[in-house]
């Protein structure tokens, strides 16, 4: 977005073209994000490739339920493609406009920044060099370097990590479903997704010690069929698995999403657990606001949307972090705990009898960033 207004920047990506462009994430793009995407004219192969999707089903008491989502949100859809294919788009996007985009650059130091003129130290394949700057977006992960480079007396951070992780799949199988499936069983939380007619995303909650080594192809296939099973659809398709992984799942909010000249967008700024894909949407929301705060600055000196930005930004991050905590609350059974397992299947039955709380739930899934 800098770019396109004339605004002088530089990407320092701490690792391989290779490792971001391959690495699999989620797949729901909100509508609003879409759009996003498109303007900045890196929606040509999200447009043609994506999936546009009405509506998800949610699963439990072995019965299948349809939100239609864009009935209930003023006829907005999501996409459905895969997060790192953004990723691609957007790394093709930079290289056509030549603008700097430097890989393997790990950030070793950023300083200077209650200055007008901070700085940050960088290590790349071909050497160590120092950057000056105006501004620096901290735009890596909770733990990273932008983190790191704020004095410990100034952030507050506010974390929750679950009881649960998630083992994904991809899978070379056609999808059976044409809609996303939430699943909620006894046995845990089961979700089933897609990437293309002919590839298949799928995810077992599965407890937080568990290793890919207890989970050999067999078993997931087996755990799947019977956490998505219902009454008239009990099969889903097998394949390949061609990528696996297990995520760890917690809450990050650091607050505030600022300090003096560093500004934190997306992962350096919160993480949400994975149900509802909130992650993605949300970094990008963040950088919708920030290029417009930054443009306003370094144009005419005018720091009001900078001055603003943290606080603009975190009401919606709590209510992204209060969507997915809601969504991941909902579908994932306690082991120990039989009181929250009736709360879940109440949440859930709420959820799909009552147009209210249906409507709340798809206007959170399809636009909660725009809204
Ligand atoms: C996908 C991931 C999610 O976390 C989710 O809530 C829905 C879909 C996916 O990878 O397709």
């Amino acid at each position: 977005m800098l770019q396109l207004e004339g605004i002088d920047n530089i990407v320092l990506e701490h690792r391989s073209r290779e490792h971001i462009e391959n690495r699999v994430r989620a797949g729901v793009i909100e509508y609003g994000i879409a759009n996003l995407i498109a303007d900045v004219g890196a929606g040509a192969r999200m447009r043609k490739e994506g999936l546009v999707h009405h509506g998800i089903e949610l699963r439990f008491d072995h019965q299948s339920h349809r939100i239609p989502l864009s009935d209930l949100a003023d006829g907005r859809p999501i996409t459905v493609y895969g997060q790192q294919e953004v990723v691609k788009d957007l790394v093709m996007l930079r290289l056509d406009q030549e603008a700097p985009l430097l890989f393997e650059s790990e950030v070793t130091a950023i300083g200077d920044l209650t200055t007008d003129r901070p700085f940050v130290d960088v290590s790349g394949v071909d050497g160590a060099f120092r950057i000056r700057c105006d501004i620096v977006a901290g735009c890596d992960g909770t733990f990273g370097a932008a983190n790191r480079a704020i004095p410990k007396d100034l952030m507050r951070r506010f974390e929750r990590t679950f009881p649960f992780s998630w083992l994904g799949i991809l899978a070379e199988a056609p999808p059976a479903t044409e809609e996303l499936i939430y699943g909620r069983h006894e046995n845990g939380f089961a979700l089933y997704s897609l990437r293309s007619p002919t590839l298949s995303r799928l995810y077992l909650g599965v407890r937080p010690d568990e290793t890919l080594a207890q989970w050999p192809d067999d078993r997931i296939w087996e755990e799947l069929t019977v956490r998505l099973a219902t009454e008239e659809k009990p099969e889903i398709n097998q394949g390949r698995i061609i990528d696996r992984g297990i995520t760890a799942m917690r809450s990050i909010v650091i607050e505030p999403m600022r300090y003096g000249r560093l500004l934190l967008a997306g992962d350096a700024a919160h993480i949400v657990p994975p149900t509802g894909a909130k992650g993605m949407n949300l970094a990008l929301a963040d950088v919708r606001v920030l290029s417009q705060a930054l443009l306003t600055f370094l144009r005419g000196g005018d720091d009001s949307l900078l001055e603003a930005y943290s606080a603009s930004c975190l009401e919606r991050v709590w209510r992204a972090e209060e969507f997915s905590n809601y969504m991941t609350q909902m579908l994932h059974p306690s082991y120990e705990d039989e009181f929250e397992n009736g709360i879940q299947l109440a949440r859930l039955r709420q959820a799909v009898s009552s147009r209210e709380s249906s409507t709340v739930l798809a206007r959170n899934y399809v636009d909660l960033n725009s809204l």
